[in-house]
Parts: structure tokens; sequence; C-alpha cells
């Protein structure tokens, strides 16, 4: 592994402990909210693939749907991340959760899935990590089933100039002092921001999406803009 990549892998290996409580911090307590927000439309799959599943959030946003009856693979490049995601999920719902999941360890822009393999795919937080979307939209595309519906939740760019300034504030200016304080891996809270700034605006994403093969590419604003949910059809 080289380049952005490994950055990013060394960079979750050590700030995995931390990880869950920063995030916490950060959305103000809100981002499991967002998750369960996002997952809800796949509450009726079988078989769900969680891209980039770190500590395991978003599957188990999915597991805790009350409709929701199937498995989820939980797949990261990161050993450590998913780590935690097993720990987190045989704690859950009295240990029953760890019977509806697998975690499989790869690249999100090299699955090793057969065709057809997933009714749904999720993404949490992620994307702007992943640097060929090209890539990564054709193995979703080659591994969900037909019509199956991939949904992804992401920090985006508010749509609102009022919010714009105030997201600014806080999440260019605030976050980062606050990080240096909190922990010792200041870079890693440097470069949430900074990998904000560079990342395509929602309708770019949209477009993007749609150019790379999905029969309909939309998404929805969570407080205007601050994060989004995507939902692509195969
Ligand atoms: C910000 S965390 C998101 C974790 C989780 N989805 C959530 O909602 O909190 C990003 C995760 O993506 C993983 N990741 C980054 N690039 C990846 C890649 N190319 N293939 C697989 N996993 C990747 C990292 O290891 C990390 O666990």
């Amino acid at each position: 592994m080289q380049g952005k990549k490994a950055f990013i892998h060394k960079m979750f290996s050590e700030i995995a402990p931390i990880y869950d409580r920063m995030n916490r911090l950060i959305s103000l307590g809100f981002d499991n909210s967002w998750r369960r927000r996002a997952v809800k439309p796949l509450a009726k799959a079988h078989r769900v693939l969680d891209l980039c599943a770190g500590s395991g959030d978003m599957a188990i946003a999915l597991l805790e749907q009350n409709d929701f009856a199937g498995e989820v693979v939980l797949c990261d490049f990161n050993r450590d991340m998913l780590h935690l995601g097993k720990r987190k999920c045989s704690m859950q719902d009295g240990g029953q959760f760890v019977d509806r999941i697998t975690l499989v360890v790869a690249d999100a822009e090299l699955l090793p899935f057969k065709e057809g393999s997933f009714d749904g795919v999720t993404i949490g937080f992620a994307l702007r990590n992943l640097p060929n979307l090209e890539k990564l939209s054709s193995e979703i595309m080659r591994t969900m089933k037909k019509e199956g519906l991939a949904v992804f939740l992401e920090v985006a760019h508010p749509e609102n100039k009022i919010l714009e300034v105030l997201f600014h504030l806080y999440f260019y200016k605030l976050v980062p002092t606050i990080s240096k304080y909190l922990t010792s891996k200041k870079y890693a809270y440097r470069y949430l921001p900074a990998s904000l700034r560079i990342f395509l605006k929602q309708k770019e994403l949209r477009n993007s999406f749609n150019k790379n093969g999905f029969a309909s590419v939309s998404y929805s604003n969570i407080w205007g803009g601050v994060v989004a949910i995507y939902f692509l059809r195969k």
C-alpha cells in the first residue's frame, strides 16, 4: 500500500482507540442518529455490505432497525478498526448482532465478493478517504444485485450562506483547535477538515455517481448540508 491509502490506513490505526469518542464530540452527539436515518431505506434488505465499516456504527444502526432481519458484511482495509466493530457488535443486543455479521478485510476499490452478492451497500463518513470514485462505483455496481440500493452518509458543504459561515467556523477552526488539546494525533483532526475542503460538493458528487452508471442518484441534506445522505440505485 502506498500514497494516500497508506497514510489513511496508518492514521486509522493510530486513532482507533479514540475514534468513537471524537465522533460523538465533533458531531455534538448526533452522528448515530444521522446513521440511523441514512440506513432506514435498507430495512427490507437481506444482505448488506457496509464498506469502510470502521468501528461498526453504520452496521449497528442497520442491525438496530426493527424491520431489518438480514445480515451485514463489515468490510474495511484496517483490521484495528474492524476489531472495534466486532467488539461493539458483540456488546449490543445481548450479543445477538454478532451472529448476523461477517468481517472482511479488503480495499473498497477491489472487493473480494462475487457479482450480485448484496441487496444494499452503505458507506458512512468514508467517501472522502477513497481516492478513486470510479473504481469504487464499479465495484459497488458489480457486487450489488439488480435494483440494489447504496446509501452513503458524508460530511458535506452547507448550501446556505449563513450556515456555511457558521459551519466554517466550527469545522475548519474550532474542531482542529479543540482536537489539539484532546488528542496527541492532532494531524488526524487537521486532515478531517482538509479532506472536506477539497471534496466534491453534493451536486458534483451526485453527477459523478450518475456518470459512473447508477440508474438514479439523489441526495438529501441534513442541517442544510452540514451532512448529506446519497441514495444510489443500480
Ligand atoms: C471515518 S471512518 C468511518 C467508519 C464508519 N463507517 C463510521 O460510520 O464511523 C473511515 C474508515 O474507512 C476505512 N477506509 C479508508 N479507506 C479505505 C479503503 N480504501 N478500503 C477500505 N476501507 C477504507 C478506514 O480504515 C476507516 O475505518
